[in-house]
């Protein structure tokens, strides 16, 4: 089917590889979409549960499809996606644009017509498209080769590319038939982590729009290895990236204060609105950022980072919000719910190592 617009605001979902690697199996899955209904995931918007690299058995079959690993998905990815199907879910899976995948199992190379046609059989919704055996000058063409066999099926499956920014996907995931790509090495779950992916970002927003979208990849909220402040301050400013949201946590033993991050309305709605343009650093003083998004309704979002050991006060002037100089303003704390009308824009102070995150709207 024509491939329009398959992502017109940036996929939500769940991943297996930040949690499990390669110890994915088909409980593992199941399990997860159980605890994304459970949990009012879906209800937020969470749609996809994607099975990251190792899914396939190591030898493709005697008519050369992929199959999967006997053991870890004894059923099949046919009867995996019939059950997140079931369950108002999609279904993602992963291969590469080499022979091999990162993992050294069976990739698309010179299958894409094949595979492609496989996923469409199985049910599949979207396909994460890993660089291994690839490279810069190879990636556009054997990413295209994927874009134009899934377009071949008969079903609507969007193409997330994954190349650790290696290749600047950005300048040509769109025009090869992606929705989403990588612009970033993997994420790791520490805070260093996620400043090092954020500052590659900040001249990368040009390139985001509906129906194609930057990754700085998905999320390691409630991984453990960040304070719960960090896990904050991660999820507000991948908000205003309009960035994929997708949980790479095991949503089986999820805490409250991690569902409460992964679950906040308010900076979901901001990650999904577009006004024409992503998140940017707009303003920075002594440690603090403000990362601001323009919002549809013409308020401004914004994360204000403290990459400092301790705390800051934010003082930021209304043009770098890109609101009017002159208040009074509607500021609405994107954690708290709380909202109050104010003149001037105080924020406070900063803790060490953290975001907070608003909603800046002009009173009159
Ligand atoms: C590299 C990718 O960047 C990761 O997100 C993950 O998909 C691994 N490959 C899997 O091998």
């Amino acid at each position: 089917p024509a491939r329009g617009l398959l992502a017109p605001t940036p996929p939500m979902g769940w991943s297996s590889w930040n949690r499990f690697g390669c110890a994915v199996d088909e409980q593992v899955v199941e399990q997860a979409a159980d605890a994304m209904v459970a949990s009012g995931m879906r209800a937020a918007g969470y749609r996809y549960a994607n099975v990251d690299d190792c899914w396939m058995a190591p030898v493709r079959d005697a008519a050369g499809r992929l199959a999967a690993d006997p053991v870890r998905f004894p059923h099949g990815i046919a009867a995996l996606a019939r059950y997140l199907h079931g369950r108002g879910l999609l279904l993602g899976l992963y291969s590469s644009a080499g022979e091999t995948t990162c993992a050294g199992l069976p990739a698309s190379l010179g299958h894409e017509d094949l595979d492609a046609a496989t996923f469409a059989a199985w049910g599949v919704d979207y396909l994460k498209y890993d660089h291994c055996g690839s490279d810069a000058e190879t990636a556009p063409a054997r990413v295209q080769a994927m874009a134009e066999a899934l377009a071949k099926t008969d079903r609507t499956i969007v193409l997330s590319v994954s190349d650790l920014g290696q290749n600047e996907a950005w300048r040509w995931g769109a025009g090869v038939g992606a929705q989403l790509w990588r612009t970033a090495p993997d994420i790791a779950d520490d805070f260093a982590s996620v400043l090092s992916i954020l500052d590659r970002q900040a001249a990368l927003g040009g390139y985001a729009r509906p129906g194609g979208w930057n990754d700085p990849d998905s999320l390691e909220v409630g991984n453990g290895g960040m304070t719960e402040a960090e896990y904050r301050a991660h999820f507000a400013l991948w908000a205003v990236l309009n960035a994929p949201l997708i949980a790479g946590n095991d949503l089986r033993s999820m805490n409250q204060d991690t569902a409460r991050i992964l679950l906040n309305p308010d900076l979901i709605a901001v990650d999904r609105d577009w006004a024409g343009v992503s998140g940017r650093l707009a303003c920075t003083v002594g440690s603090v950022q403000a990362w601001v998004k323009p919002m549809s309704d013409g308020s401004a979002a914004v994360v204000l980072l403290n990459r400092g050991a301790s705390p800051a006060e934010a003082g930021f002037a209304a043009r770098c919000l890109g609101l009017p100089a002159n208040g009074p303003y509607l500021v609405r704390d994107l954690w708290t719910g709380q909202q109050r009308e104010t003149v001037a824009l105080h924020y406070g102070s900063v803790p060490a190592q953290s975001a907070l995150a608003y909603r800046v709207w002009a009173a009159r």
